[in-house]
């Protein structure tokens, strides 16, 4: 008998479904032993509090297009991975415990760059584990591409389209503002899939004066409206230039809901233009995935379970360069992948007129 763990953690995303789906089926046809499954509940937290469910391959089956994740996720920081539960839990010791509880010959841990970090703290413990690259973000270091981050950028883009023909009837400027935390993948995609004419992101800080300029470019340019696609995550040449703990405290003084109000304000200030701000929030994370996320996803799913069926654990499945391909869990663990200023496709953004505002 082959006995495995699964669980999604942190933020969700559309293709957590399908890449359960893709371990479940590949273990399922592959694998010379009868496979047992046992998904726990709200991620490490099932783990921590032996919350599972034994589930069958037929669980799975049905949920290649339902996003969302069906074992259900929640945050559990790394920081405080050390520190106990509020009943005096302790974190670590009470996973390890369940681990071993169960028997299990191997734990997929579906989630970003803290609860990779989780994975391979795990991992220390002697526990076999395989983390799967999962955010919307698109942030995380060794693979080109995590699963969730295309169908964020398509509900990003779809809002950005139609922004566009309510911005034209009235001739205005607005301000989109897009998830992606510390970076900027998805503004930067679905900037340059919707024709935003701006595009700020956290990599690249950005100068008032300098959107000014782009926004009275484009009028003077024949356009009537304008748009500016602000990352959740993106700072002011001005701010950027602060100490982290004056920037934390600026934060924390903001009155403004987020980013995008202070931006709108900012800029029908210095341009009198009237601006408005559309937020898709936690719609990038809803719905279906996307077909790319659903292939990349199931190709996620089919390494991890090959890895765990020739016996290789302790890495993250990632894709580079379009192939397939795995890396060591102390690798990837902690680090941000964050987008090149120099890269092609800023290059290109640039060279088609879209401004970044750093000129
Ligand atoms: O990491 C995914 C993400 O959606 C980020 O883009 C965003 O900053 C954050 O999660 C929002 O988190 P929450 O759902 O906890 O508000």
């Amino acid at each position: 008998m082959l006995r495995v763990g699964l669980l999604t953690s942190g933020g969700d995303c559309q293709a957590l479904n399908a890449t359960m789906r893709g371990i479940v089926k590949t273990l399922t046809n592959c694998s010379p032993k009868p496979v047992e499954f046992y998904g726990f509940e709200d991620g490490y937290q099932g783990l921590i509090y032996s919350r599972f469910r034994v589930m069958t391959s037929a669980d799975f089956s049905g949920i290649l297009t339902r996003g969302g994740t069906i074992l259900g996720t929640s945050r559990t920081p790394f920081k405080q991975l050390d520190t106990p539960e509020a009943d005096g839990v302790e974190k670590v010791p009470a996973m390890v415990h369940t681990y071993h509880k169960l028997k299990l010959d191997c734990l997929f841990m579906l989630g970003g760059n803290g609860s990779t970090k989780t994975a391979n703290r795990l991992r220390q413990e002697g526990l076999n584990v395989i983390a799967l690259p999962k955010t919307i973000d698109n942030d995380t270091w060794g693979t080109d591409m995590t699963f969730g981050f295309t169908s964020a950028v398509e509900v990003a883009t779809k809002c950005i389209d139609d922004i566009h023909t309510t911005a034209s009837s009235h001739g205005r400027v607005f301000v989109i503002e897009i998830m992606g935390h510390k970076v900027g993948w998805i503004p930067l995609y679905a900037g340059v899939a919707g024709g935003a004419d701006i595009i700020l992101i956290p990599e690249i800080p950005y100068d008032l004066k300098a959107v000014e300029r782009s926004i009275e470019q484009r009028i003077e340019n024949g356009g009537r409206f304008a748009i500016v696609v602000v990352a959740e995550g993106a700072i002011s040449k001005e701010d950027a230039a602060l100490s982290k703990k004056e920037y934390k405290k600026k934060l924390a003084a903001r009155t403004s809901p987020s980013i995008a109000y202070d931006l709108a304000a900012d800029i029908e200030r210095v341009t009198g233009r009237e601006t408005r701000v559309a937020i898709p929030g936690h719609t990038q994370r809803g719905g279906e995935p996307d077909a790319q996320d659903r292939v990349f996803a199931t190709q996620c799913g089919v390494e991890a379970a090959r890895g765990c069926l020739e016996g290789e654990f302790g890495f993250m499945v990632a894709q580079r360069n379009g192939k397939m391909c795995r890396t060591p869990l102390e690798e990837v663990a902690g680090k941000l992948k964050c987008v090149n200023p120099s890269s092609d496709l800023v290059r290109e953004a640039k060279m088609l007129g879209i401004g970044f505002g750093d000129e």
